[in-house]
């Protein structure tokens, strides 16, 4: 029975090499326990018994090499994940960000959801933005994934009840029709959203965004790359702009100078403006 540890680092570095050639997908970015996991998982459902034998499948089977990536690529997702922190996003931080747009003359506010999985999160921010009817900016919803599988699942908009628990019972009646046992999304609300496909270990291609949602994604890849792809993230938006982290996750080391915390149980950081010092109070999620 596969575990993981019982993987060699030859056998790790071959399917690394395999996952770059066919699908340019940097494995050595991600944390080697989650890894080793996840591919032991796919060894198991295969049932192979030697390794040997499972690189010859992910050699001849395309359907195979997308499913270990998409199980690498964990998408456990729902829709309102952790209230807390879209209530402050609907209360205060997308309110901020659309003043500060108008400010500037602007017409339009771009958010951005990293890792969405298959949609639970941008068609959340999708549901909010229609609630708070902001009628003088057009609000544009990018939402982002490297699995492609992942994606179609989003612009199907179909989910299970358990994806759907944290909704209120309001918004359920007014968003989303049965169909079957799961419930799909109205159409008014799914055309809100743009899902692109999109590797965050690729430099290129950040589409600027006033908010930038990256929830439960850093935490699979290592430090390096998280400073990186944060790095990345405070060039793509303005200086005002807001990026929120999943509750697990938070902002360490040097990338610290390029953000200060505005609600630290929240994890919802924002843009330094250039030269600016962290307030000296606590952010005012405290
Ligand atoms: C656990 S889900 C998080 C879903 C959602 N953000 C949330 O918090 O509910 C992690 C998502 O990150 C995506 N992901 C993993 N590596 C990625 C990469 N290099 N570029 C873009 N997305 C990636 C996975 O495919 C997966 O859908």
């Amino acid at each position: 029975m596969w575990t993981g540890d019982d993987l060699t680092d030859a056998e790790i570095t071959q399917i690394t090499a395999l996952l770059r050639r066919h699908r340019q997908f940097d494995l050595d970015q991600y944390k080697d326990r989650c890894i080793r996991r996840r591919i032991a998982k796919r060894l198991r459902a295969c049932k192979v018994t030697d390794f040997e034998t499972y690189l010859q499948l992910l050699e001849s089977d395309c359907d195979e090499l997308d499913t270990l990536l998409a199980t690498i690529s964990i998408h456990v997702s729902r829709f309102f994940r952790n209230p807390d922190t879209f209530r402050v996003l609907e209360g205060t931080v997308l309110p901020d960000l659309c003043r500060q747009a108008r400010a500037l003359g602007r017409r339009e506010l771009t958010l951005w959801s990293v890792g969405c999985a298959s949609g639970e999160e941008p068609y959340s921010l999708a549901l909010l933005v229609d609630e708070m009817a902001i009628s003088d900016l057009e609000v544009r919803i990018i939402a982002t994934d490297v699995s492609e599988p992942v994606l179609a699942m989003a612009r199907e908009a179909l989910f299970d009840p358990v994806r759907l628990n944290e909704v209120p019972e309001a918004v359920l009646k007014e968003y989303f029709f049965a169909e079957g046992n799961r419930f799909r999304l109205v159409e008014r609300i799914r055309d809100k959203v743009e899902f692109l496909q999109h590797n965050i270990m690729t430099a290129s291609d950040y589409p600027a965004a006033d908010l930038i949602l990256c929830r439960n994604v850093l935490i699979y890849f290592t430090r390096a790359e998280q400073d990186r792809i944060l790095t990345r993230f405070a060039s793509a938006m303005p200086q005002y702009g807001a990026l929120v982290l999943g509750r697990s996750e938070a902002l360490v080391g040097a990338v610290r100078e390029l953000y200060w915390s505005d609600f630290p149980l929240e994890r919802i950081y924002r843009r330094k403006a250039e030269g600016e010092v962290e307030p000296v109070a606590p952010g005012r999620g405290q």
